[in-house]
């Protein structure tokens, strides 16, 4: 396959919490596709090894470290796209972590923290998108389609006891999903969301008596499943297995090439069949 030929060849994207786990994948994908991408997550040292490798494998990939909570990090994500590659044309907001407790132990800094990352950070990262959206689709040619794909979860969508907080800002993904395929037709940009099942990172890593801790913003938190659950997990997917990364990659890249361009406002359950 010749570089022209690839799918995504001349488009840039930006992905979020890029340095591991599914967004790591995702920047892998779409880069083998073709794409120049700017990747971006909490964890600069992590990242910057992970960019390291993918362009010594020949591949267009930029490391921009930051807090996608923060503005300046959104503003810094879009500028360095237009300057670096003339162009913004996917955006995959990723970025995101669990903090889940009981309901009426959720403190308020943990309710903002998740609405934070997976709601406030998507929603200015797509406001500083969309100025250039705007202003580019009187010269866009005809038919090539800008594509925004969200991710959500299927907590988001059915709920998931402990996740109160995580919950709510995964369904409020599929709001601002809903809401800028509306808005944003006219600009010529598709707008998704890809809420996924289980998918084999650390955040549901097996623990035997104690769960394991990742580190976001001097915050430690427990994630990952015992072994019962993660059989569980397997026993409800009509696929029986828990998903890897790459196919979590796989279903973000089905709504970022032009097959998918009739396609907008939609959530695509990527989770092997989960059944609720
Ligand atoms: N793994 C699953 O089973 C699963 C299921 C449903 C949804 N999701 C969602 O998929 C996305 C990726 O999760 P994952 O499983 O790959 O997790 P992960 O922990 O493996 O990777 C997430 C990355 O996001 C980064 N990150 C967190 N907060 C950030 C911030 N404020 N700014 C920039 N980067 C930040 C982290 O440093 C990390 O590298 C998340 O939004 C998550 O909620 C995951």
């Amino acid at each position: 396959m010749t570089a022209q030929s690839l799918k995504l060849a001349g488009r840039v994207a930006i992905v979020t919490g890029a340095a591991r786990g599914i967004g790591r994948s995702i920047v892998q994908k779409l880069a083998n596709e073709g794409a120049q991408v700017i990747a971006n997550d909490l964890d600069a040292a992590l990242l910057a090894e992970g960019v390291d490798k993918q362009t010594q494998q020949g591949l267009t990939v930029h490391a921009l470290a930051g807090n996608i909570t923060e503005q300046a990090t959104a503003e810094a994500l879009v500028s360095t796209a237009l300057e670096r590659y003339g162009d913004l044309h996917i955006v995959v907001n990723n970025a995101g972590y669990i903090w889940n407790s009981a309901a009426v132990k959720h403190t308020d800094e943990q309710w903002h923290a998740m609405l934070d990352v997976h709601a406030t950070g998507p929603f200015r990262l797509l406001r500083e998108a969309g100025h250039h959206f705007r202003q580019q689709v009187s010269t866009d040619p005809p038919g090539r389609l800008r594509k925004v794909v969200n991710i959500s979860s299927i907590s988001g969508i059915y709920g998931a006891a402990t996740q109160v907080a995580y919950s709510s800002a995964k369904a409020a993904v599929v709001g601002m999903t809903k809401t800028l395929a509306r808005e944003w037709g006219r600009y010529h940009v598709t707008v998704n969301c890809v809420a996924f099942g289980y998918i084999d990172t650390r955040l549901i890593e097996p623990f035997e008596d104690q769960p394991n801790r990742v580190t976001i913003k001097d915050r430690d938190h427990p994630v990952g499943l015992t072994a019962a659950q993660r059989e569980s997990a397997r026993e409800m997917a009509a696929l029986g297995r828990l998903g890897r990364p790459e196919d979590a990659a796989n279903a973000v890249y089905l709504l970022c090439i032009p097959e998918s361009d009739f396609i907008t406002g939609e959530v695509l359950v990527a989770s092997g069949g989960l059944m609720n």
